[in-house]
């Protein structure tokens, strides 16, 4: 199917998830063995509910795109190491952003991946230490994912520092601060990008730029990789809002038109839906275009590009 946010570049792509699945269905299941493997020697026993609520979290069915954005940037700079441990790490990071963002004092929602929240499906306190325990247990996955790769010390922590500083105050914890407090009077559309770069567009960048590091890519490609990473990363946040009026709870397997009954200010609700289609489009064209001179291959990552944006879920 091919909606509305037709893009200019040659590479095609349909909407679909189950279009995802039949080109990306093998780096999608990777990545999820490789969450499995985290959650089976990572998480101790004697962590009880908090180790269920990690696991749960963790395996939830998500879709997996950042650790498949990961595994892309990887091989199209040329890395063919066994790369998938290392894309758990963020997808760690990830979900534990989720378990955080359903919480009462956030988004407060009932409904995440399909099933009830962690919130709902333990408890308030069970949710927000299980999300909190996730970080550390990234850190562990990112640097065995790395020891996996045979990475150098210098490489493996120039991951790890990447991972943090994405996840942290000036990057997706930032953002969600600056979430909290997006119905204030006066607020433009400057800062609503500044609240979608960091809640969303610094994971995905970071999860793009990871990927160059594990490889040994060049600058000049890291620099490509950023500049599509960024702009990947604001296109599906923009594209998450669109989703919230557009589409249903059942389809979306979280809870449709969550954010106009938080009243919260999105891309449609500043610029209308068309609006927003117009700008993730853009900012996917202009991502599809900094991978394409950069010397990478560049075709996958092209196609995830569009699928950001083309996604129904
Ligand atoms: C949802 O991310 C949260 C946002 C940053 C918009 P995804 O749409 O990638 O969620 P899953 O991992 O597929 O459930
Ligand atoms: C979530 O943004 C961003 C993070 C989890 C960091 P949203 O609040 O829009 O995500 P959904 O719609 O609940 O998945
Ligand atoms: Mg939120
Ligand atoms: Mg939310
Ligand atoms: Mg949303």
């Amino acid at each position: 199917m091919v909606t509305a946010l037709q893009s200019t570049s040659s590479v095609e792509v349909d909407s679909t998830l189950a279009s995802f699945e039949r080109e990306f269905g093998s780096e999608r299941r990777d990545v999820s063995a490789a969450l499995e493997e985290c959650a089976a020697n990572l998480i101790p026993p004697g962590w009880s509910d908090l180790g269920d609520a990690a696991r749960y979290a963790m395996l939830g069915p998500g879709k997996r795109i950042r650790g498949v954005l990961l595994i892309a940037a990887y091989r199209a700079a040329g890395g063919r190491g066994d790369i998938a441990p290392l894309a758990a790490a963020v997808e760690i990071v990830h979900a534990y952003s989720l378990v955080h963002d359903d919480l009462p004092c956030m988004d407060d929602d009932d409904l995440r991946r399909g099933r009830p929240t962690v919130h709902r499906k333990w408890d308030v306190r069970t949710a927000t230490v299980a999300g909190v325990a996730m970080v550390p247990l990234a850190v562990r996955a990112a640097l065995l994912g790395a020891a996996r790769l045979d990475l150098s010390s210098a490489a493996s922590g120039a991951i790890v520092a990447e991972l943090m500083r994405a996840s942290g105050g000036g990057g997706m914890i930032g953002g969600q601060l600056l979430d909290l407090e997006s119905h204030a009077a006066g607020f433009s559309l400057t800062d609503l990008e500044r609240i979608h770069r960091g809640k969303t567009g610094e994971l995905i960048a970071a999860s793009v730029m990871i990927g160059g590091l594990a490889a040994g890519a060049r600058d000049s490609q890291l620099d490509a990789l950023a500049r599509y990473g960024y702009d990947i990363g604001l296109a599906f946040q923009i594209a998450d809002d669109v989703l919230d009026v557009t589409s249903t709870s059942d389809r979306l397997g979280k809870t449709a038109g969550r954010d106009a009954a938080l009243g919260k200010q999105t891309y449609p609700s500043l610029l209308g839906v068309q609006g927003a289609l117009d700008r993730a489009s853009a900012l996917i064209d202009d991502a599809c275009e900094s991978v394409k001179t950069s010397g990478l291959a560049s075709d996958r990552l092209q196609q995830l590009a569009k699928f950001v944006i083309l996604r129904e879920s």
